[in-house]
């Protein structure tokens, strides 16, 4: 028997408004979905009778904001952008104060703090939250990273730690086995406040840079292995299958173990041998590098793997460029040091995907100083322990680095993070040497290299950089001999006058 009113309202049927809203059902809450093509609100409802909760259907968005309970609760899943904003238009006029909008699209972190205030002078709260886990993660429980008032956020509450992903208490490790109608009991839902206004949606973002990163990362172990030992993708796929066991454990790796297992139905050749070399982007890693570059936070390994994407996009150019570009023989190795590589490439991608991760928390740490978030990396790592794709044992690691140092100034400077690179380092750097002898390219392995090395270094060599600044353009510099904070500037090339003291 429906409820006369809803718990809570979801607009937009794709797939993913759809699969969230089944998800919502299967926890017991009534849910009103509106879409703006009503046949498919009619097909949906048809086919989803029974939930425990009750998906109840809307012609109108006057009749779905009428189903719901006050203050209403609704979810926008709409293309992000201009159709974000259209939804968000039509439905002002129909909502009463305190009426909660959440978007749960990939929203630019930037637009989520404009429609907050934008709401928030129409007495009208607003929530962006991040989605994160793909179709399959809305279905069974997504990692939620929600922004806004934190009263809001309160009454969104139950709800989103219903349905959100749930990890074991102990191990920290994602409990699957959800089916329709039948949702995992118990565990630690993977959600929590992230904070104010377009918080959650920042977060979002940097952890699908982070993901951009994974993947390359994942990509460049493939490549050495095909390169360097001329592996077959279903053995690489036994040895991703491994790496599954231990430090890796992640869903990247382990999709990556069924992906280069999987023979292409057509042909019975393995599936990734017929797959054109050409990957598309849909933004946010985009969006990562790009604020990276405009707060100067260095993430060059996020942004390497953004660049990689964008070089396998020009596949054509490539094509004829291979065939006038000449680089070194690739340097076979031995099978008698197959283990021994395997091993150290094992150590490389374990050391570079440290690095690319230290960038995104530093990343999440600068942007919390200029938007005046208080964030909670310990927390933010403990979401993405479960329902997202960058879910990984690993992450359990960075939720206990900032358990015991909450303000811990770069993950690298963690005792664990610290000791793995010093174990590792050496097979880290025999990679990458071997990639560079043999041509072979690795822009995330070797990028995430040299950030560690930069950040490790008490003297870089920008004090010739400053030099030259000084030279053409009387940038003035610091010295090493000085007060920070004192600038001087020479007459170049031949200092006519003393050495001068600027301001
Ligand atoms: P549709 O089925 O009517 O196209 C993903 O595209 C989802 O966003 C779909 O549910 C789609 O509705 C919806 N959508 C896209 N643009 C929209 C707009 N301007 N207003 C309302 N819904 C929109």
């Amino acid at each position: 028997m429906a409820k006369t009113q809803s718990d809570i309202g979801l607009i937009g049927l794709a797939v993913m408004g759809q699969n969230l809203a089944l998800n919502i059902a299967d926890h017991g809450f009534q849910i009103s979905v509106y879409n703006r093509t009503t046949e498919k609100t009619d097909k949906f409802v048809a086919e989803n009778p029974s939930t425990p909760g009750g998906v109840v259907g809307a012609k109108t968005l006057e009749e779905f904001v009428a189903s719901l309970a006050t203050p209403r609760k609704m979810i926008i899943l709409v293309q992000a952008g201009k159709a974000t904003d259209a939804v968000i238009d039509s439905l002002v006029p129909l909502l009463e104060a305190n009426d909660i909008i959440i978007d749960g699209g990939n929203a630019l972190w930037t637009d989520t703090i404009r429609r907050e205030k934008a709401l928030k002078e129409k007495g009208l709260r607003f929530i962006g939250s991040g989605v994160s886990g793909g179709e399959e993660g809305a279905r069974f429980g997504p990692s939620l990273m929600p922004g806004g008032e934190f009263a809001a956020w309160k009454e969104l509450k139950p709800i989103w730690e219903a349905v959100a992903a749930k990890v074991d208490k102990k191990t920290g490790r994602p409990i699957m086995g959800a089916t329709p109608g039948k949702p995992v009991k118990g565990g630690v839902p993977c959600t929590t406040y992230i904070g104010e206004n377009g918080a959650g949606h920042y977060v979002k973002m940097v952890h699908n840079g982070i993901e951009y990163g994974d993947m390359q990362m994942i990509c460049e172990a493939y490549a050495l292995m095909q390169g360097l030992l001329g592996l077959k993708p279903a053995e690489m796929g036994e040895i991703f299958s491994t790496w599954n066991k231990g430090a890796l454990d992640s869903f990247l790796i382990e999709i990556t173990a069924d992906i280069l297992k999987q023979k292409d139905p057509m042909t019975k050749k393995p599936i990734v041998d017929v797959i054109l070399d050409t990957a598309g982007q849909k933004g946010t890693g985009k969006w990562t590098s790009v604020n990276a570059l405009d707060m100067g936070v260095p993430a060059p390994t996020i942004a390497e793997s953004v660049f990689a994407r964008c070089l396998s996009a020009i596949r054509e150019e490539r094509v004829a460029a291979s065939k006038v570009l000449k680089g070194p023989k690739v340097k076979k190795v031995s099978p008698a040091k197959k283990k021994e590589l395997i091993k150290a490439i094992h150590d490389a991608l374990y050391c570079s995907k440290i690095c690319s991760y230290a960038q995104g928390f530093q990343l999440m740490r600068t942007a919390q100083g200029e938007y005046g978030w208080k964030l909670n990396f310990g927390q933010i790592a403990q979401i993405f322990r479960g329902g997202c794709i960058i879910r990984a044992a690993f992450l359990q690691k960075i939720t206990e680095a900032y358990a015991r140092n909450p303000k811990l100034a770069n993950l690298l400077l963690d005792g664990y993070f610290n000791k793995t690179i010093q174990k590792a380092q050496a097979n880290w750097r025999k990679v990458i040497s071997l990639a560079v002898e043999s041509g072979i390219s690795i822009p995330t392995f070797a990028s995430a290299l040299s950030y560690y090395d930069a950040y490790r270094s008490a003297r870089l060599p920008a004090n010739l950089l400053q030099a030259q600044r000084d030279y053409f353009g009387a940038h003035t510099y610091e010295r090493t001999d000085k007060p920070r904070g004192k600038f001087y500037h020479i007459d170049w090339p031949e200092p006519t006058r003393p050495q001068l003291e600027i301001k």
